[in-house]
């Protein structure tokens, strides 16, 4: 079992791969901090070895930043929650920097400073409506003369699924396994240590505009961190809100957000169409200042306090005071009129993504029905409404399966952002700082977050 899932890691970490041949230097990060556990293994403290891991979701009405101890039995600890209104994005893309890169600063120093511990290299999300995915298909002969098939086999495997011709303004950002081929035997998820003489790779292939993705690396980069990886959001959310049950029978992920709307479908416990539809939360926002003559930031709240997707879910005579823009007085509107904004906008939402499952050729392979997720999937109604758009089981996606901040952290709007951690957990190998703790007490914990994080800046230094 053990070996099992050791091998799985290894397939799966090659998705890792091609975003770390950057070369900003992270390795080397990695290698020093290492040297850091032995450093300080001393005999009369209690060693707790951890990880520390950072996610940031780079959101188009907010920046996210999470803070995450994961110990030596995979336990997640969140210890740090940061977050900044994000207004240098639309549906999903950077286009102010400068604004983007205090927001990421804001949302990682409140982390940070909630946290005790420095931040270290980051994963980071990415979404927009520039984001394209495929299925693609590689097939090599297994080398050697016992025919037994090794990770050097998996990486030319995936090589050769990889080698998809694109145009010169885009990028791979995921190769994701699906299944491996060997001979005749399909659907083997771990195909090292098999005998075969044909290797094949079904593999999902995820791309994005090298534009959008440089300008996330600079504005992340700037604002003084190392990032890791780039990981498409849905894929993020998907390791936050969906049980490895739903993934086998089939299921598929929406994350609803600000600027945009994620889709995401799996079965048999992997990934089979992802897409980016460049409309959310956002433009219901803006249906509402139109519609009720109200300034953006008054739409939001009478969004949040009042808004329904479906008639029925409110009490539609109830009369909301909405306030006039540029000084007119306020008014009085039935909940109704507002309710009458907000359906056909999510209506059309949910219809695009329908359309985009449809698409996909998995409509039917969705048995666990759609988890809704994202910051949208808290509008009154809207879990009723999309069921009758789906025709199929819908329900609320919260993030689950750790300890610590779950107070700020278990919200739909940071499902990409504890995502993230997960992601990391599955597919890296981050830095580890052993914690020497004499006593098991929190003062003492927290003073060697400190002693650790200023060892870790000298490490750095050597
Ligand atoms: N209680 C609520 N009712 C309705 N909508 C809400 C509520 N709370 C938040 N939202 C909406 O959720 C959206 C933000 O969600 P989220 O934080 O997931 O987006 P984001 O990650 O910043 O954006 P994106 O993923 O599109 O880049 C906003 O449009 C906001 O209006
Ligand atoms: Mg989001």
């Amino acid at each position: 079992m053990v070996t099992a899932m050791k091998k799985r890691e290894d397939v799966e970490s090659l998705d890792l791969f091609s975003m770390t041949d950057k070369g900003n230097g992270t390795q080397r990060r990695e290698r020093t901090l290492e040297k850091g556990i032995s450093f300080s293994s001393k005999k009369k403290y209690r060693s707790i070895t951890q990880k520390i891991i950072t996610g940031i979701d780079i959101g188009t009405s907010k920046i996210g930043a999470i803070i995450a101890e994961v110990d030596d039995t995979n336990d997640v600890k969140i210890v740090g929650v940061g977050v900044s209104p994000s207004d240098g994005l639309r549906r999903g893309v950077v286009v102010n920097l400068e604004k983007t890169v205090q927001s990421i600063k804001r949302a990682v120093d409140e982390a940070q400073l909630m946290a005790g511990i420095e931040a270290g290299p980051v994963y980071v999300g990415i979404a927009g409506d520039h984001i394209h995915s495929f299925n693609s298909r590689g097939v090599v002969a297994v080398s050697g003369p016992d025919h037994e098939i090794k990770m050097t086999d998996i990486r030319r495997v995936m090589d050769a699924a990889r080698a998809v011709s694109l145009p010169i303004d885009r990028e791979i950002l995921h190769v994701i396994p699906q299944e491996f081929i060997v001979d005749d035997q399909d659907n083997i998820k771990e195909p090292v240590g098999f005998s075969g003489v044909r290797l094949e790779a079904e593999v999902h292939i995820v791309t994005g505009a090298v534009t959008s993705a440089q300008n996330i690396y600079r504005c992340v980069e700037r604002a003084g961190l190392k990032v890791r990886h780039l990981v498409l959001e849905p894929l993020a959310s998907s390791y936050a809100v969906l049980g490895e049950d739903e993934k086998e029978i089939g299921v598929g992920l929406i994350d609803l957000g600000g600027g945009t709307t994620d889709i995401a479908l799996f079965f048999e416990g992997s990934i089979r169409h992802t897409a980016v539809i460049g409309l959310g939360g956002r433009n219901i926002t803006n249906d509402i200042a139109q519609g009720l003559r109200t300034p953006v930031d008054q739409a939001e709240k009478i969004k949040r306090k009042f808004g329904a997707a479906l008639s029925k879910s409110a009490d539609q005579n109830q009369l909301i005071e909405v306030q006039g823009v540029g000084g007119r007085a306020a008014t009085n509107v039935p909940r109704r009129y507002l309710t009458s904004i907000i359906q056909p906008r999510v209506e059309e939402i949910l219809t695009l993504a329908k359309r985009e499952i449809q698409r996909s050729d998995y409509r039917d392979f969705l048995n666990a029905g759609i988890v809704l997720t994202g910051g949208g999937s808290m509008l009154g109604g809207i879990i009723e409404l999309a069921e009758q758009i789906f025709d199929m089981p819908v329900k609320g996606g919260i993030p689950q399966g750790f300890a610590g901040l779950v107070g700020l952290a278990r919200t739909p709007i940071h499902s990409t952002g504890v995502g993230l951690i997960y992601y990391a957990m599955h597919h890296g190998s981050d830095e580890f700082v052993t914690i020497e703790d004499e006593s098991g007490n929190d003062e003492v914990r927290f003073f060697n977050k400190y002693f650790n994080m200023v060892k870790r800046w000298v490490m750095e230094y050597l």
